[in-house]
């Protein structure tokens, strides 16, 4: 059967991205978020995942304000790095497992989680940058990702709880899919941030802390928690944390946190990385 074995959380800053694809990684500045994921570069080789559930937001780049799915799996063979503006990252395309996908689909549908279906997704910053992060420069990416994408664009998101209950069916829908495979679910985004209007440039490194802290010791205590204080506590973007919460509920209650990173600044936020493993 397959299983899941761990949760990997990161942040997706776009301007990590560029750091990378423009060799500015050894600058002082880039350099100290690089660092944060020297362990989790080698944990992964070690780990050597066959599939990611990857659960990421489209930035407005493959969905418009015309169709915002809340929750999307995608089931294609593969999908292209987007062009958000600057051209594509040159990184690989990303290789799906539609088997797997539609495995999931039938599941999740099933288990009362009315999910989108999408074959072919450009994927942006918010999927390939913590690909990056955790496998570097590959000439391909070292396992097959299904994107999971969360609206947390266009108002209103999912809620926590529901991101929550969302990851304890990816969970029983992983476990019923009958080949060994072993399966990792990353959440991304975050942390504290918020890019427009009148409180731009606000993080909260106090929240971001007790956020880290509550993901792995009370992850439904903190799936209560309701956008208001989301917006309140960690800024208009910081509801990107929602989608760390569909990692953790894929989770076991009890988990092994094997690595911890948090870094401030990096463009307008602030890294924050966790890897938990199933024990
Ligand atoms: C930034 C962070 C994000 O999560 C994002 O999607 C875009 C920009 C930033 O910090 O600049
Ligand atoms: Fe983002």
């Amino acid at each position: 059967m397959a299983r899941i074995s761990a949760g990997v959380a990161s942040s997706h800053v776009p301007a990590i991205g560029a750091a990378l694809d423009n060799q500015k990684q050894t600058e002082p500045y880039w350099q100290k978020i690089f660092s944060g994921f020297d362990y989790s570069k080698q944990w992964l080789v070690d780990q050597n995942p066959d599939v990611v559930l990857l659960v990421y937001n489209d930035h407005a780049t493959a969905f418009d304000a015309n169709l915002v799915p809340t929750f999307a799996i995608a089931c294609g063979d593969s999908f292209d790095p987007a062009d958000e503006g600057w051209g594509a990252r040159p990184v690989p395309k990303v290789v799906g497992h539609p088997v797997l996908a539609s495995h999931i689909i039938q599941s999740v549908i099933q288990d009362d989680f009315d999910i989108t279906m999408v074959r072919d997704l450009a994927v942006d910053h918010g999927l390939t940058v913590p690909l990056s992060l955790m496998c570097g420069q590959p000439e391909e990416w070292p396992f097959k990702v299904i994107p999971i994408a969360v609206n947390v664009v266009l108002y209103p998101p999912p809620s926590g709880r529901r991101c929550f209950q969302l990851g304890q069916a990816l969970r029983r829908a992983v476990e019923s899919f009958d080949e060994d495979l072993d399966v990792q679910v990353w959440g991304t985004g975050g942390m504290s941030h918020q890019l427009q209007g009148p409180r731009a440039g606000f993080i909260n490194s106090e929240f971001d802390r007790q956020f880290l802290d509550k993901i792995v010791s009370h992850p439904a205590d903190l799936a209560e928690m309701p956008h208001v204080d989301y917006l309140r506590f960690a800024g208009s973007e910081g509801v990107e944390l929602i989608m760390w919460l569909i990692m953790r509920g894929a989770l076991n209650e009890s988990v092994a946190l094997k690595h911890r990173f948090y870094h401030v600044p990096a463009s307008n936020t602030a890294v924050g990385h966790l890897i938990l493993e199933n024990r």
